[in-house]
């Protein structure tokens, strides 16, 4: 389904350039589940916007099914992004002034869903992802695991195959980012396809493939 070949992004120009990534190699396929770990500043947030559509890689080629991502013009990549990807992002992508509710069925009335119906099947989902009774208050008013389950609520809502992750427990203590990684694990259950990034060894056992990123490249194995 993902097919990167030599990614790299450089930032910045002349002396001061930073090569973030120096030509990473990626294959995902449909249904995986992907853990990318490394040290602070390694590249692993810069991979995952490039693989959201939210930034370019500098050279590099990048396909998704039968799509050349790095061919497409601004707008193309913006239709790309909202057809394809979901992201669980710590403080990002969600409305902060809208409900759980609005937030997690935004996927089901941006289909055109009527109201009652796309009501009845949000509730059954922030129901299986147990903050059902937390649908009425604002982004604002919910800790920040309950706003990492409502973002795993609306991926899940979502047709998008892909879902991205960023830290999905940073911020959390042990039992609550155990109850993230359910979450993100039944997500992956129902088909579809996770990339997340993590510094923590036990979030990763999750993942069915673990890579890693050392100064700008993806091994599969750690190096010593
Ligand atoms: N917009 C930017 N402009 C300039 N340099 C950047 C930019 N974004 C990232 N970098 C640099 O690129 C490198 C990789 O950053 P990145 O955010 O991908 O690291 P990371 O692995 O996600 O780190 P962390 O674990 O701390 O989140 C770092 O050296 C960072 O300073
Ligand atoms: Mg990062």
């Amino acid at each position: 389904m993902i097919k990167l070949r030599g990614i790299k992004k450089d930032f910045g120009s002349g002396r001061s350039t930073n090569h973030a990534l120096k030509g990473v190699d990626l294959d995902v396929e449909k249904g995986d589940f992907v853990a990318i770990m490394g040290s602070s500043g390694s590249g692993k947030s810069t991979l995952l916007s490039i693989l959201g559509g939210m930034d370019r890689a500098t050279s590099g080629e990048y396909y998704y099914d039968e799509i050349a991502v790095h061919e497409l013009n601004s707008s193309r990549l913006d239709d790309f992004r909202i057809n394809h990807i979901s992201f669980v992002f710590q403080n990002f992508a969600l409305m902060n002034q809208f409900s759980v509710m609005e937030n997690a069925e935004l996927p089901l009335l941006c289909k055109g869903v009527k109201r009652k119906e796309r009501r009845r099947k949000t509730t059954e989902v922030l129901e299986r992802l147990g903050i059902r009774e937390l649908k009425d208050r604002t982004v604002s008013q919910i800790s920040g695991g309950e706003q990492q389950r409502c973002a795993i609520a609306r991926a899940f809502l979502s047709e998008n195959q892909l879902v991205l992750c960023d830290e999905p427990t940073g911020a959390l203590d042990k039992k609550n980012g155990v109850e993230i990684m359910k979450c993100l694990k039944e997500i992956n259950e129902v088909g579809k396809t996770i990339i997340m990034v993590t510094h923590d060894d036990s979030i990763a056992a999750w993942a069915k493939h673990r890579y890693y990123m050392e100064d700008g490249q993806l091994n599969a194995t750690k190096k010593e």
